[in-house]
């Protein structure tokens, strides 16, 4: 039935295809090296300007600073070498058009950071709230901390005021703020299409994501496949994507492989529009393995440590891209977050429309409590249709923070540094172990903190109904929404 329900409508030429590569819409990114007086190029070949001579800068307060040691690990010495110092609040003002804009902030802490801990607020919104970066970069296992997040600039001002506001220090006055980069990004809206529609049919109206919320990116991951630095993200949006590996749970990896070279992945925009997630994404792939038996008798893992309390956006990026996978019903899975099912027979085929194909789902996760816990990802075969293969796959996977509205925040707490990790500041790798062994320490923490959430609610909302799926039929079953029936802790499925 699927297959009369998903023509293979998109004949995209290669050549096209290689086109709309090229390039991208550059125009309106702003770059500053903090503390650095002359314009330079990173490794990525981005130009950064100094803010002490930036036009966007003027009179810059605070003192510049260069950091004393050049850690092995840093992408670049620009723009991570040299910070800006602030004693008190300071804003920088940069004029963007309006729209949604990635707002990156580098820091590198060093010796200026000793005694460091600051809020950030931009747009309205607070980012980072008493900030350790040392404590943070330490926590997460890395020499630097870049924090991404996505603002949508209003009509009222086309003015983005990014404030650096030291935290009070009981002993005297102040501590300090510092930042040795910040870089904004224009970028189309990247979250509110296609528009979740809850408000019908007696579903109550949960939708909590509207056009000016502010995100910030907490995982992006090319799944099955090595890291993709900023140069070589799609859009000229200068994303970067991790490898996977480091957030899987247990033994059970699965295997990863990459698309057979027959194979060309293909974009449907405007649905999936090409700038969704670069072709290495969805040219490699994660899947639990050949032997069924086994596949039955586990789930494919990933954990992610993130900040109860707030809404997260989980964009899972599918592709089949190996034969013989091609048809519908041959590979069907279940999706469970936080231990619940957020989608039954997930078939990428009958989702994307064909081999190469790329397409990705969002889902809505609704986290209470406060503190630092564990966001659980699983995937398992579904055999509810009698697939051909009891099996699952997943090429890219990203977690969006979404904004708490009433107090306009995005801030949680600074990461706990796990406990028995022998680290200093000198020694931050990005290798896979290190980030393993920091993410196993961080899991063993949260199960120990989730007991400080009495009680910990989680609801799994799906709406991404892709457009094309819309327009060309009734939804599947599996198109589920998930609702709090009634006050208590625990969510069951509606149908419509
Ligand atoms: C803050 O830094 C400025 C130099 O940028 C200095 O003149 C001023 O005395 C400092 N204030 C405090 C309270 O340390
Ligand atoms: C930041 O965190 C580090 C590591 O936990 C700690 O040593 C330092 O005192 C903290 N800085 C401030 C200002 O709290
Ligand atoms: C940005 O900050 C400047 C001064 O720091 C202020 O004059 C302006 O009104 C602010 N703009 C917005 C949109 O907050
Ligand atoms: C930004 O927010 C406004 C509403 O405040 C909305 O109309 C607009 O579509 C949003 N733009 C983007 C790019 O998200
Ligand atoms: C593509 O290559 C794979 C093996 O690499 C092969 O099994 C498959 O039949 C080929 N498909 C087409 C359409 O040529
Ligand atoms: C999911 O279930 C496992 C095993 O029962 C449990 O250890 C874990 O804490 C649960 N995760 C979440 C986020 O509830
Ligand atoms: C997989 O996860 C689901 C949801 O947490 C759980 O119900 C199921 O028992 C798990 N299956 C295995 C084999 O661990």
């Amino acid at each position: 039935m699927a297959m009369t329900l998903f023509p293979l409508l998109l004949l995209l030429t290669v050549a096209s295809l290689a086109g709309a590569e090229s390039g991208g819409d550059v125009s309106g990114q702003i770059r500053l090296s903090c503390g650095a007086s002359a314009s330079a190029t990173d490794e990525d070949g981005r130009a950064w300007d100094g803010d002490a001579t930036s036009t966007f800068a003027p009179s810059v307060a605070g003192v510049a600073a260069a950091a004393s040691y050049q850690d092995p690990s840093l992408p670049s010495t620009v723009p991570y070498m040299t910070a800006r110092v602030f004693n008190s609040s300071y804003t920088y003002s940069f004029p963007v058009r309006l729209g949604r804009v990635f707002l990156r902030l580098y820091f590198y802490p060093s010796a200026y950071a000793d005694d460091a801990l600051f809020g950030v607020t931009a747009g309205g919104v607070t980012l980072l709230r008493d900030f350790n970066a040392t404590q943070t970069a330490l926590a997460l296992g890395y020499a630097y901390v870049v924090r991404e997040f996505s603002l949508n600039v209003s009509s009222e001002t086309t003015t983005l005021n990014v404030t650096f506001s030291p935290s009070l220090s009981p002993r005297r006055g102040s501590h300090h703020a510092f930042v040795n980069g910040i870089e904004i990004v224009p970028t189309p809206d990247m979250f509110t299409t296609p528009v979740p529609t809850f408000a019908n049919g007696g579903r109550p109206d949960l939708a909590p994501i509207r056009a000016d919320t502010a995100y910030q990116t907490m995982y992006r991951l090319n799944v099955g496949g090595e890291g993709i630095t900023p140069s070589h993200d799609a859009g000229g949006f200068y994303r970067n994507w991790d490898n996977d590996a480091p957030y899987i749970a247990g033994a059970a990896f699965g295997v990863t492989f990459e698309k057979d070279n027959n194979v060309s992945i293909q974009y449907n925009p405007p649905s999936v529009p090409r700038n969704a997630a670069p072709e290495g994404v969805y040219a490699t792939a994660r899947s639990m393995g050949p032997n069924a038996q086994i596949n039955l008798n586990y789930n494919l893992t990933w954990i992610f440590p993130v900040d109860a309390g707030f809404y997260y956006l989980l964009r899972f990026h599918f592709c089949e891209i190996q034969y013989p996978i091609t048809k519908v019903n041959q590979r069907s899975f279940f999706i469970y977050i936080n231990n619940q099912t957020a989608q039954s027979q997930m078939d990428v085929i009958v989702w994307s429309g064909g081999i190469g194909r790329a397409v990705y789902t969002d889902y809505l996760v609704v986290t209470t409590g406060s503190g630092e816990m564990d966001m659980w990802v699983a995937l398992h075969p579904d055999l509810s249709s009698r697939p051909e293969y009891y099996d699952a796959i997943l090429n890219g996977l990203e977690v969006f923070k979404l904004q708490k509205y009433g107090i306009h925040s995005l801030a949680g707490p600074n990461p706990t540094i796990p406990p028995k990790r022998v680290v200093s500041m000198v020694d931050g790798s990005r290798s896979e172990s290190r980030k393993k062994s920091s993410v196993v320490c961080a899991t063993v923490g949260g199960v120990a903190a989730g007991c400080l959430f009495a009680v910990l609610v989680v609801c799994v909302l799906t709406w991404t109904i892709r457009r094309r799926l819309q327009k060309a039929g009734p939804l599947k079953p599996a198109d589920g929404l998930l609702v709090p029936t009634k006050s208590s802790d625990l969510f069951g499925p509606v149908h419509n």
